[in-house]
């Protein structure tokens, strides 16, 4: 291939721009040219690009966010609007194109791929929740971010003997909510994956307050999927007697530069989805198989089911008490 596109698509995630750098670095030292599609499908259809060569793609491996933007498209998940964007990349000459998103952003790079545009899906998105890899750029530094944030929610909440209710990221996925709350010690996940009992959460409190067993603050991690933080926390205090405060993290979790971790696994990710094109294979999926990268067939890897790391909810209530 000659001429190849990248964009984003969907939510950002911290990790993208260091992804597109790569996939345009690996692309110009393999002779292609490279282009930026702006707004993903958006973009596409509308024509929005930028040329991406050594220089543009410089000083943006650090950066949080996506430079090239992020868009949902509406139109492109009918095929009419699929074949529109079929036609733009044969207006332009676009041999191939690197699409880094969530699963939705999946299904429209499997749509273009069926009509002859070979497409490589980069997982990015900071839920985790793509059944085919075991991690997606952007999740580590989200999951640091949630753990700076609620670190300064602890020092507060302690001074005041309170329970901190606090909202993460993740509408259909709780992958953020348990390990975030493993990682700062907290008493409880609340996720739509696994049932709980807000009664048994609040006897395992009382046993352990401040005037029983010097415990100054508690912290309860809910899933943006579960929603009702100010219920739940008012919920709590009722129950225990224990000042509760809801929290909600919301969008700084998106934010921020890259970790170290989402940078090498972008970069990895980039460059393997040039390697693909280059040998004229599209219609995949680049991910994460027992800590190595992967690639599979895009249907393939939209019908895959993720397992949820249910023995994390066993370590974190054996490890509350
Ligand atoms: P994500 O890629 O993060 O899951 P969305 O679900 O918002 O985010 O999808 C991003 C974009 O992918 C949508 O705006 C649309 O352009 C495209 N898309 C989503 N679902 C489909 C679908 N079923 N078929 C084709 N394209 C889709
Ligand atoms: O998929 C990533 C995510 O941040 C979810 O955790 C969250 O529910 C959603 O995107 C929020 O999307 P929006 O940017 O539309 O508010």
């Amino acid at each position: 291939m000659k001429k190849i596109g990248v964009l984003t698509s969907g939510g950002d995630a911290p990790g993208m721009n260091a992804a597109v750098r790569a996939v345009a670095r690996a692309g110009l030292s393999k002779g292609m040219e490279v282009i930026g599609i702006e707004r993903g499908y958006v973009g596409l259809l509308n024509r929005e690009f930028i040329e991406l060569n050594a220089i543009t793609v410089s000083g943006i491996i650090q950066r949080g966010g996506t430079f090239l933007y992020t868009a949902r498209c509406p139109e492109f998940r009918d095929m009419e609007g699929v074949r529109k964007g079929k036609a733009v990349c044969e207006e332009i000459g676009l041999e191939g194109l690197v699409v880094i998103g969530g699963d939705g952003s999946f299904r429209g790079a499997g749509d273009l791929s069926s009509l002859g545009i070979p497409c490589i899906g980069i997982p990015g998105t900071i839920d985790n929740d793509i059944q085919c890899t075991e991690y997606t750029i952007g999740y580590d530094t989200a999951m640091n971010t949630a753990v700076e944030m609620i670190e300064k929610l602890r020092d507060t909440s302690q001074s005041h003997d309170r329970c901190s209710v606090v909202e993460v990221m993740g509408r259909r996925a709780g992958f953020i909510a348990v390990n975030v709350a493993l990682a700062v010690g907290a008493e409880a996940a609340l996720t739509l994956e696994r049932p709980y009992d807000l009664k048994e959460i609040a006897e395992r409190m009382k046993r352990t307050t401040s005037q029983k067993n010097g415990k100054h603050h508690f912290i309860i991690v809910v899933a943006e999927g579960v929603g009702h933080s100010e219920e739940i926390a008012r919920e709590i205090e009722k129950l225990t007697g224990v000042e509760s405060r809801a929290t909600v993290l919301g969008h700084v979790q998106r934010g921020g530069a890259p970790s170290v971790r989402d940078r090498i696994v972008a970069t990895e990710m980039g460059y393997r989805a040039v390697e693909l094109l280059e040998k004229g294979i599209g219609n995949r999926i680049i991910g994460v198989k027992h800590g190595e990268i992967y690639d599979i067939d895009i249907q393939e890897g939209l019908a895959m089911k993720k397992p949820f790391p249910d023995h994390r909810y066993d370590i974190l209530e054996a490890t509350a008490y």
